[in-house]
C-alpha cells in the first residue's frame, strides 16, 4: 500500500495478497449513485480483500484511507449539469492536499450518474478529471466497448473518460438497471486489476 506510517512489522504483506488499496468516494442524496459505487467496490473485491477496497461517503471522508490508498475513484450525482454542491465541497477540503502534492502519482478514475440519460454526465467526468490533473494523478478510463445499447447491455452508454449509469425516477434497488451495475462491477475490477499489475516492485507480495 502507499503509506509511509506503517510499521515494518504489520505492513509485510500476507502471502499473495497485493499490497494495494483503493477508495470509492461518492456523494448521492438519494442513493442511486451510491449504489454504484458499491458495485465498483463488489467489483474491485474480486481481486482485493474487503479492507483494500471501500466505498467512503464525502460526508464520512476516512482521510488516512485516501492518503495512503494507491487508487481514488471519485463519483457524483449530476446536479444542474456539475457535480453536486456536496461533491464540490470535498473537491475544496482537498486544496492544501493540492498545495503539499499529497496525492501526486496516485491513480485516479471516476464515475457519473444522473437522471437524463445523456444528463451532461460528460462534463462531470471531465471536471472530475481536470481536478485529479490539478493532484498529478495519473487518469484510468473506462477501456469496454459496449456490448450495445438496451439496459441489459455494458456500457450502453458508451463512456470512456469514465463510467457512466443513468437512473430512473424509482428506487435504488431498480435503478441504475442490470447494464449499467454490470458496468460497474467490471470497472471495479479492472481498476483492482490495473493497481496490482503496477504496484511497485519493493511493495509486491
Ligand atoms: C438539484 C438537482 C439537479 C439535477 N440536475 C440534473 C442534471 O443536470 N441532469 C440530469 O440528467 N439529472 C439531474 N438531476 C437528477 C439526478 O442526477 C438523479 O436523480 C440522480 O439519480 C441523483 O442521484 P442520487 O440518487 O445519487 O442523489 C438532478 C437532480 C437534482 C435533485
Amino acid at each position: 500500500m502507499n503509506t509511509s506510517t506503517e510499521s515494518s512489522s504489520s505492513s509485510k504483506p500476507k502471502q499473495n495478497v497485493p499490497n494495494v488499496s483503493m477508495a470509492v468516494i461518492f456523494h448521492s442524496n438519494y442513493g442511486h449513485t451510491k449504489r454504484v459505487a458499491e458495485a465498483i467496490v463488489q467489483g474491485a473485491r474480486q481481486q482485493l480483500p474487503e479492507a483494500q477496497a471501500r466505498a467512503i461517503d464525502v460526508h464520512e471522508v476516512d482521510w488516512e484511507f485516501l492518503d495512503q490508498a494507491d487508487l481514488l475513484v471519485f463519483g457524483s450525482a449530476v446536479y444542474m449539469g456539475s457535480v453536486t454542491a456536496g461533491f464540490k465541497t470535498f473537491m475544496d477540503e482537498t486544496s492544501k492536499r493540492w498545495y503539499h502534492r499529497k496525492w501526486e502519482g496516485k491513480w485516479a478514475a471516476a464515475f457519473a450518474n444522473s437522471g437524463g440519460l445523456s444528463g451532461d454526465k460528460l462534463a462531470v467526468l471531465q471536471q472530475i478529471s481536470l481536478y485529479a490533473m490539478q493532484h498529478g494523478m495519473n487518469w484510468i478510463g473506462l477501456p469496454l466497448m459496449p456490448t450495445g445499447h438496451e439496459a441489459t447491455d455494458l456500457n450502453r452508454l458508451a463512456s470512456y473518460l469514465g463510467l457512466m449509469t443513468q437512473s430512473l425516477d424509482a428506487p435504488p434497488e431498480e435503478t441504475p438497471g442490470k447494464g449499467d451495475i454490470d458496468t460497474a462491477v467490471w470497472f471495479g475490477n479492472h481498476l483492482a486489476k490495473t493497481i496490482i499489475k503496477h504496484q511497485p516492485a519493493d511493495s509486491r507480495p
